[in-house]
């Protein structure tokens, strides 16, 4: 009993000198003004890490920063993954940090994200590389957006999950918009197919991955964390194959002149503007890196694209006058078209109320609550010093939550985006500045091509319960289960 009263003692005051005095040892920039009020906590190297991650709805700020803001202010000091930290919560901070990315402040995930995602992943990389690897994404991206491939493929795929709802009463929505990006992004990374055993295979190892990229970090044969890293491992080795596959088969097509057309039928198919096509070009990029950079494409066009489209239905479902005003833009649309003609550009442009919905579902359900930074040298903002070397935490979903930038914060208000700037200061669910979403655009014109076919094909109505929750990552608890009225295709 002596022994463990003694073991956390000794924890307490370690945790007191580890968290409370190392950090504030090393300041030298006093002058600069104070740091922040906030406390370190008690846990040593953890600080206030568990209380800052316990799970909340999504739609509010959660009890720590709701508590922690009513006590210190917007912006506050604190301990958090195994780091001194300084918490913002405030919008001309949040928008200074963005801004000032590899000047005054650097992008820097926790080391365990770092092994699961790579050394090269664009999340993780700065500098140069960084800037070498967003160009390309960037140049992609507006290149694939307006496609008239890429749109008939997010249709044809919204056409091919609504069918299957056909004679259900009732779907798990989160599972069917998991299988639509996944579906849709494998085709336009990798020119996959649904129907291929690769795909199969890379499905159920990007499944492991993503598990393990929130699991707590323990390198031990059988935990999640360690499993994701065996399978990004499998994934990056499936790409390099499908690469060799892909150079050996435009060779045959680029030289050899007597099977040109037998072999040119094979690929035309699947050759053509996916990303690896283009990359397998871009002589700025080593192989490692196009690897590297396929992972990315398909870990940020997979989870968030499907959340949102659950926020959307989700949200929709309790407002009515949105879910109508939704169809008469719809109907309005499908109206100049032919019957069976495919949506294009010019269609996805004149879907503004649906791009308010998109909007108030991107600021009420916040997707990414958080970035991770590091200060790169003392800065001093408001009076506040941010010491060199510390955490960083600009909260994107308190500034969306903030009644003092968003009148009635908490209700689900579509119409506040006919006189709100959407570009500006204050909304920032995709981050901001030079590390800002590159693909933005593409989540945005996938949710509302399968908003076009599903509120002229259906009904909804949704379990009061389920609400998202994030962990901080956004989750339904039961997977939004959809009970469907079904009255068209
Ligand atoms: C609703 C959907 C999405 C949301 C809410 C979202 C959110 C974000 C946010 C907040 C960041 C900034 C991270 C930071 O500053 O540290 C980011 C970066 C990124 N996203 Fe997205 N994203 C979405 C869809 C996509 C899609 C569809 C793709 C790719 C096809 C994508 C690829 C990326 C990549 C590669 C980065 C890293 C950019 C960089 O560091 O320069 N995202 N995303």
């Amino acid at each position: 009993m002596g022994f463990f009263f003694m073991v956390i003692l000794v924890g307490f005051v370690f945790g007191l000198i580890l968290n409370h005095y190392l950090p504030l040892l090393f300041l030298k920039n006093k002058k600069l003004g104070a740091l922040p009020r906030g406390s370190f906590g008690y846990l040593p190297l953890l600080g206030e890490t568990l209380a800052f991650l316990k799970p909340h709805p999504s739609t509010t700020i959660g009890s720590f920063l709701q508590d922690h803001c009513s006590r210190y202010g917007k912006v506050f000091k604190s301990h958090l993954f195994f780091s001194p930290t300084i918490v913002s919560c405030d919008q001309e901070l949040n928008y200074f940090i963005l801004q000032n990315e590899d000047k005054l402040f650097e992008c820097s995930y926790p080391k365990p994200i770092h092994d699961v995602l790579g050394k090269i992943s664009m999340l993780v990389v700065v500098g140069d590389t960084h800037k070498r690897l967003r160009n390309v994404a960037l140049s992609l991206v507006s290149t694939t957006k307006s496609k008239p491939d890429f749109l008939t493929h997010i249709e044809k795929t919204t056409l091919q999950i609504l069918e299957s709802w056909k004679d259900k009463k009732q779907i798990i929505f989160c599972e069917e918009a998991r299988k639509f990006t996944f579906n849709i992004i494998v085709k336009q990374v990798l020119g996959l197919t649904p129907e291929e055993p690769q795909t199969s295979r890379i499905l159920e190892d990007f499944l492991t991955f993503m598990r393990g990229l929130i699991s707590f970090p323990l390198y031990i044969p059988g935990t999640p964390y360690a499993n994701a890293v065996k399978a990004r491992i499998r994934i990056s080795a499936s790409v390099k194959q499908i690469i060799k596959e892909r150079r050996r088969n435009n060779n045959i097509i680029y030289n050899n002149d007597d099977n040109i057309c037998e072999n040119m039928n094979i690929n035309s198919q699947k050759r053509g503007s996916d990303f690896l096509e283009i990359l397998l070009g871009v002589d700025t990029l080593s192989e490692d890196e196009k690897v590297s950079f396929v992972l990315d494409a398909l870990l940020g066009g997979y989870e968030t694209t499907s959340i949102l489209m659950a926020m959307v239905v989700h949200f929709v479902a309790k407002s009515p006058s949105a879910l109508d005003q939704l169809k008469v833009e719809h109907e309005c649309i499908r109206g100049k078209k032919k019957k069976g003609e495919s949506l294009n550009w010019e269609d996805y442009k004149m879907m503004s109320f649906t791009q308010n919905v998109i909007n108030e579902a991107l600021r009420y359900g916040n997707i990414v609550k958080f970035v991770h930074r590091k200060a790169l040298k003392d800065i001093k903002f408001k009076g506040y010093l941010i010491p060199a070397g510390w955490k960083v935490l600009p909260i994107l979903s308190t500034v969306h939550l903030d009644p003092s930038i968003n009148s009635s914060p908490l209700e689900f208000h579509p119409w506040r985006w006919e006189r709100q700037d959407q570009t500006g200061k204050k909304f920032t669910p995709f981050g901001g500045g030079s590390r800002c979403c590159p693909g933005s655009e593409l989540a945005r014109v996938e949710v509302a091509f399968f908003l076009h076919h599903l509120v002229q094909n259906f009904r909804w109505r949704v379990e009061d319960d389920d609400q998202p929750i994030a962990y901080p990552y956004v989750e339904f608890q039961r997977g939004l289960v959809l009970n469907l009225d079904h009255f068209a295709l």
